[in-house]
């Protein structure tokens, strides 16, 4: 094998290992997560909840305590936060939460859909109701929203 070869294995492999990340990422992270025959009902639900801080500081205390949401959404919402290893996780990456044009495209109620039922196919599973009450998945998401705040 000579060396050119070998560092074109080397460097092929690694672009199959960044291809996922960085494949279109800003497009892909958009794409819609609800089943295309459900997202119609999922985005007419609207969070019942009032926007306070108290509201805020109670989605942090699950999203960073008993929901370990922090674990792989990263404990300033952006992904993988260092807490675990990258490629540990199957499926697509968590989403970076301050991404302003991910904030834009999602619904509150797509969110709480993906809380409910999890995402199929990847490393996010469905928390209500066994880990969150409806009302702390509501809690929680206002504070994902918040990491959408300038
Ligand atoms: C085991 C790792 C893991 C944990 C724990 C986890 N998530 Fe996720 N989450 C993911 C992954 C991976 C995705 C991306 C799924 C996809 O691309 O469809 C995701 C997606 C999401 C989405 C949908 C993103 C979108 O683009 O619509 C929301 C909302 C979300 N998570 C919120 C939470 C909250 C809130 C918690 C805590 C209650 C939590 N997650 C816990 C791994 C996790």
């Amino acid at each position: 094998m000579n060396s050119c070869f070998r560092t074109g294995v080397v460097v092929g492999a690694l672009l199959l290992q960044a291809g996922p990340l960085s494949w279109g990422a800003s497009q892909a992270i958009l794409r819609p997560r609800v089943p295309r025959d459900q997202l119609e009902a999922a985005r007419a639900v609207t969070n019942p909840l009032p926007v306070s801080d108290a509201m805020i500081a109670k989605g942090k205390t699950l999203f960073e305590g008993k929901a370990f949401c922090k674990v792989c959404h990263g404990i300033d919402g952006k992904g993988l936060g260092g807490d675990i290893a990258p490629g540990s996780l199957k499926g697509p990456l968590p989403r970076n939460f301050t991404d302003k044009d991910w904030q834009a495209v999602r619904t509150d109620g797509e969110l709480y859909w993906i809380l409910k039922n999890g995402s199929k196919g990847t490393a996010m599973a469905s928390f209500i109701p066994l880990v969150l009450t409806e009302e702390e998945a509501w809690q929680v998401l206002l504070y994902v929203r918040s990491f959408g705040r300038p």
